[in-house]
């Protein structure tokens, strides 16, 4: 089965208005020139941007993301942003439990679960990141970890058009290092293998890699069997450098 990849750029906690919007108007315009543009691209910028970015990149097959929502529809919780005011502000995207969340707020399977399903019902398409930790990954419990972080933050109702899983070994993010393309491989199918024993498009979905891709190294990455796409950070803060790993999936 083709899957269509998604090159994906989660901004964190940087950008503001003026430099983000000349950064996003740099990528838009490469997309604009591209002579096909054979994968999906989305960029997240911070919630305060999502609004301005999706304005800017309205004609542009460039797609915008939030980096987080709130399991609830509305209500009292200060400082939250719900699925449907991402969608509102013309998001089309929404990623949940990245490990920076996880760890900095505590965020359980069963909380990213909500989360997910909260994106879904808003229309949006959820970006379900999994990854273990260092330690975890020497003591060998790197595949436990993966299922049991797919098998319960997937949300219910998941399919092939609603739901992304972001692999990102946590040691991997920021640091520079990356697992062996034999490492990333072997989480790959082993994250198929368990989607397919819990729904039924399981072949569809987006497997993406994150964690210290850049231009270098994210032709190698792309390669491989059951990648279908990329998570970048930091890499994707200037559309210089982001450019050349969204050619890797233009091709
Ligand atoms: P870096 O690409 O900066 O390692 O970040 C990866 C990441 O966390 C994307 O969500």
């Amino acid at each position: 089965m083709t899957v269509r990849p998604l090159i994906a750029g989660n901004w964190k906690m940087n950008g503001l208005a003026d430099e983000s919007s000349a950064e996003l108007k740099a990528l838009a315009d490469l997309l604009a020139n591209a002579d096909t543009v054979a994968c999906d691209v989305l960029i997240c910028p911070p919630a305060t941007l999502i609004y301005q970015m999706a304005q800017i990149s309205k004609d542009s097959v460039l797609q915008i993301g939030g980096q987080d929502c709130h399991a609830n529809v509305s209500g009292a919780h200060t400082g939250d942003t719900s699925a449907a005011m991402l969608k509102d502000a013309g998001a089309t995207y929404a990623i949940v439990g990245h490990s920076e969340r996880r760890t900095d707020h505590g965020e359980t399977n069963a909380v990213v679960k909500a989360k997910a399903e909260a994106a879904i019902a808003a229309g949006l398409i959820a970006i379900v990141c999994v990854g273990e930790t260092l330690e975890q990954r020497e003591s060998g419990e790197t595949l436990a970890v993966i299922t049991d972080q797919v098998k319960n933050s997937l949300p219910v109702g998941a399919t092939a058009e609603n739901t992304v899983i972001a692999y990102e070994p946590v040691w991997a993010i920021g640091t520079g290092k990356t697992p062996t393309p034999e490492d990333v491989a072997e989480v790959h199918a082993h994250m198929r293998k368990d989607l397919a024993g819990l729904m039924s498009d399981a072949d569809g979905v987006r497997l993406l890699y994150g964690g210290s891709v850049k231009g270098s190294n994210a032709a190698e990455l792309m390669a491989l069997d059951n990648v279908n796409g990329a998570l970048v950070g930091g890499a994707s803060l200037k559309a210089s450098d982001f450019w050349p790993i969204v050619e890797t999936g233009l091709k």
